[in-house]
């Protein structure tokens, strides 16, 4: 009954009991998305959203616990407890909202394009875009794929499980154009990009990324705004935004 008793507490408490009693604070993502998470030479995992991840765990007094987790059970995985946080990029919408809460959030984004060579001329804008003699990719279950499948209808649409594979097709001329979030094309069109696709860099979605929690927990969430608040304001930000996206 005790027991019992201990449970029933518990679950009334805030995730952020959970964590304290646990030491540690278990964060989901998806690594491959460049270069908020990927996976380095040596294995660990790095990048903006991991960074960010460490600084949160730091000022909570807890250790980071890295979940990496495929993307369409991202989810899933945070409804049935598989880590307490998600920290992967994740675009706001009102349907993801539904399920799960999200913080405010840490950076806007939106989806861009990375245009094989090749078009250079014909192509200035998605809306060009819009025939099914072009074929776009993006990755599955992603903001992304919304976008071409709302906004570029007409297009050949080609999904994959990852943004490499789907902007690698891209590159190698198989398919026309990759739309995905604005960090991720200048990230890789730096990387891999230049002399080979074009970057038509101009957003064409409003997408606010932000950290997603269960719901019923508004102390969580407002630890998690106030931390936001502090990063953005006390130079912890910048420094992550500098080396990771503006770098
Ligand atoms: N912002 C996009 C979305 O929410 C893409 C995020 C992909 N994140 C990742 N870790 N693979 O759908």
């Amino acid at each position: 009954a005790q027991a019992v008793a201990q449970d029933i507490d518990l679950a009334k408490k805030s995730r952020i009991e959970k964590i304290l009693q646990r030491g540690e604070l278990r964060v989901g993502f998806e690594a491959g998305y460049v270069p908020f998470e990927m996976t380095d030479k040596n294995g660990n995992f790095v990048g903006f959203d991991i960074d960010m991840a460490k600084e949160m765990a730091k000022a909570m007094g807890v250790k980071f616990t890295p979940v990496n987790t495929a993307w369409d059970g991202i989810i899933p995985a945070l409804m049935t407890d598989k880590f307490d946080i998600i920290i992967s990029g994740m675009t706001i919408t009102q349907e993801r909202n539904l399920k799960i809460n999200f913080a405010d959030p840490y950076i806007v984004v939106g989806q861009t394009i990375l245009l094989n060579m090749k078009h250079k001329d014909a192509v200035k804008s998605y809306k060009d875009l819009n025939d099914a003699k072009f074929t776009v990719t993006s990755k599955l279950g992603t903001t992304g794929e919304q976008a071409v499948r709302r906004m570029i209808p007409r297009a050949t649409y080609k999904s994959f499980e990852t943004e490499t594979e789907a902007f690698l097709e891209v590159l190698n001329g198989k398919a026309d154009a990759y739309v995905y979030d604005l960090p991720n094309c200048a990230f890789l069109y730096d990387q891999q990009g230049k002399g080979k696709v074009v970057h038509l860099d101009t957003p064409f979605t409003y997408e606010p990324l932000a950290w997603a929690v269960n719901k019923g927990d508004p102390d969580f969430l407002n630890w998690l705004n106030h931390f936001l608040r502090q990063v953005k304001n006390d130079g912890r930000y910048e420094v992550m935004y500098k080396k990771w996206i503006e770098g």
